[in-house]
């Protein structure tokens, strides 16, 4: 399901907020489950515009996490063979998923510019704000 225009600008600020707040989160975005279709739609985000709109379970690393319904951390992007490339300045990746009521509805991306930047706290923030956001979707 597609967030209403009302979550949309929740999730714009939450992506303002986190490109703000964390300098080596260098994009910040939300893909969600096209209607019925085994898809993701890009949803709000800052960053560098991709071209990366729409992307098939199962490609790239936010595909992987379409269907493996878990978090995936990419401390190196150049080690991974299904990879979708948005920016040549890309380094390093973290993908959470947002499951509501056991359903995989969507995820937040973090792109980085860094090598292997993303912590252990990051991935434990990250995961509850998921966890919050599937409360208000
Ligand atoms: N790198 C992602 C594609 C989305 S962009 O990072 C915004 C992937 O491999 O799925």
């Amino acid at each position: 399901e597609s967030p209403t225009h009302n979550t949309e600008a929740k999730l714009q600020k939450i992506c303002q907020l986190l490109d703000q707040e964390i300098s080596y989160f260098n994009w910040t975005g939300f893909y969600f489950k096209n209607g019925d279709k085994e898809e993701l739609i890009l949803g709000p985000y800052v960053g560098a515009e991709t071209d990366h709109t729409i992307i098939p379970f199962g490609k790239g690393i936010c595909g992987q996490v379409a269907v493996s319904n878990e978090t995936f951390v990419v401390p190196d992007v150049h080690d991974q063979d299904n990879y979708l490339s948005c920016s040549i300045d890309t380094k390093a990746e973290i993908v959470v998923p947002i499951i509501k009521n056991g359903e995989n509805i969507g995820q937040i991306d973090i792109d980085s510019h860094s090598l292997d930047p993303f912590t252990a706290e990051d991935r434990e923030m990250l995961e509850w704000l998921c966890d919050e956001i599937a409360k208000i979707i």
